[in-house]
């Protein structure tokens, strides 16, 4: 029950500047977020890229408030590609980008969104990898899918992210699970209503489940957004089932979470992409890390309590 209340307060802008000011938060927040420059990041990039893992980079950033903020996010992409050049990683460190840091809500947000992610994706493909678009809440979905039917055009790689906690997922599944198309499945971040969304977690495993099953049996790309163990032993056995070859799919997880088992699969051949968020802007994205996990509040709130 803790989770809603841990999501509405990443809403709350009073909490955002106590908890960010507070001089305990930090050592906590850094199990999570890989530094907060692209200086700091780089190594871990190198470190994970060494241990046979592929990456997704995320500079963090959410829900901005004026077209100016919205080219200040696009601008610290743009300095990521050229960052990520020199790695010669290609596609192997490929960017993920909340289209809400790009003005999606903003009078115009759609357009403007597009222009800045389009400036993104073109810098990506200029080095040879892709840009992801993850999914936020559900009022933006229609608007960051469009843009995802919009860049594809040009830019067939560009990646789109469904949660399978959404009623209306499985049918989404089944528009993107065609060729060439990449899609991550993930069980969703977000605090929905309950005329959207499932809220039940049984309910969101198994709606998972279906969905992984439509996008296996599809001729897309599937990435599996995931550290649950037992949908990670689901999804190897619905890819052997459906013919798939080992590089046919992958999996992905965050910075910081079940880093052995991203060993593990990796050892045994699969696809491992780890998702790296870094920046200055970790309220929101820390805040749902510790919505998914009860046990990371108590880490939290013990740090406060021990030090
Ligand atoms: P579940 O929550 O059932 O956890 C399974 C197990 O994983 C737990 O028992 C625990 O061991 C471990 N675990 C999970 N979360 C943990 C945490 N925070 N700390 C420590 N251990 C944890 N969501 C979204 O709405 N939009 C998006 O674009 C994305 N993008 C995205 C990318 C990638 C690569 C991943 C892996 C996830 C996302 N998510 C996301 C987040 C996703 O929706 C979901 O909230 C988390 O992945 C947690 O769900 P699990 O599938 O891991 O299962």
């Amino acid at each position: 029950m803790l989770g809603p209340v841990i999501l509405a307060a990443s809403r709350s802008d009073a909490l955002r500047r106590t908890v960010s000011a507070a001089p305990v938060t930090k050592p906590v927040v850094d199990r999570f977020i890989a530094g907060e420059s692209i200086t700091e990041t780089t190594p871990v990039v190198r470190a994970a890229a060494d241990r046979g893992l592929e990456v997704t980079l995320d500079v963090l950033g959410e829900d901005v408030t004026d077209p100016a903020e919205a080219l200040l996010a696009r601008d610290a992409y743009l300095r990521l590609v050229d960052a990520l050049a020199p790695l010669g990683l290609g596609p192997r460190a490929e960017m993920s980008v909340k289209l809400s840091s790009f003005g999606q809500a903003l009078p115009g947000g759609h357009d403007l969104a597009l222009k800045n992610a389009t400036a993104v994706v073109e810098a990506a493909a200029a080095i040879g990898t892709t840009v992801t678009l993850d999914a936020e809440d559900h009022t933006t979905l229609d608007s960051t899918l469009a843009i995802h039917g919009e860049l594809r055009e040009r830019f067939p790689g560009t990646g789109a992210v469904v949660q399978s906690y959404l009623f209306r997922t499985e049918e989404d599944c089944r528009a993107l699970a065609a060729a060439g198309s990449r899609v991550r499945l993930v069980k969703g971040a977000y605090k929905e209503p309950a005329s959207v969304a499932y809220q039940d977690k049984a309910e969101v495993d198994r709606a998972y489940i279906r969905c992984l099953k439509i996008l296996m049996a599809g001729t897309g790309y599937p990435m599996v957004g995931t550290h649950d163990p037992r949908i990670i032993a689901i999804a190897q056995d619905l890819a052997s089932r459906a013919g798939r070859k080992i590089d046919a799919y992958e999996f992905q997880m965050l910075y910081g979470i079940r880093a052995a088992e991203q060993d593990r699969l990796a050892a045994e051949g699969h696809r491992v992409r780890v998702y790296i968020a870094y920046g200055t802007d970790w309220y929101g994205y820390f805040m749902r890390r510790l919505a998914e996990r009860p046990a990371n509040l108590a880490f939290f709130l013990r740090s406060l309590v021990t030090r």
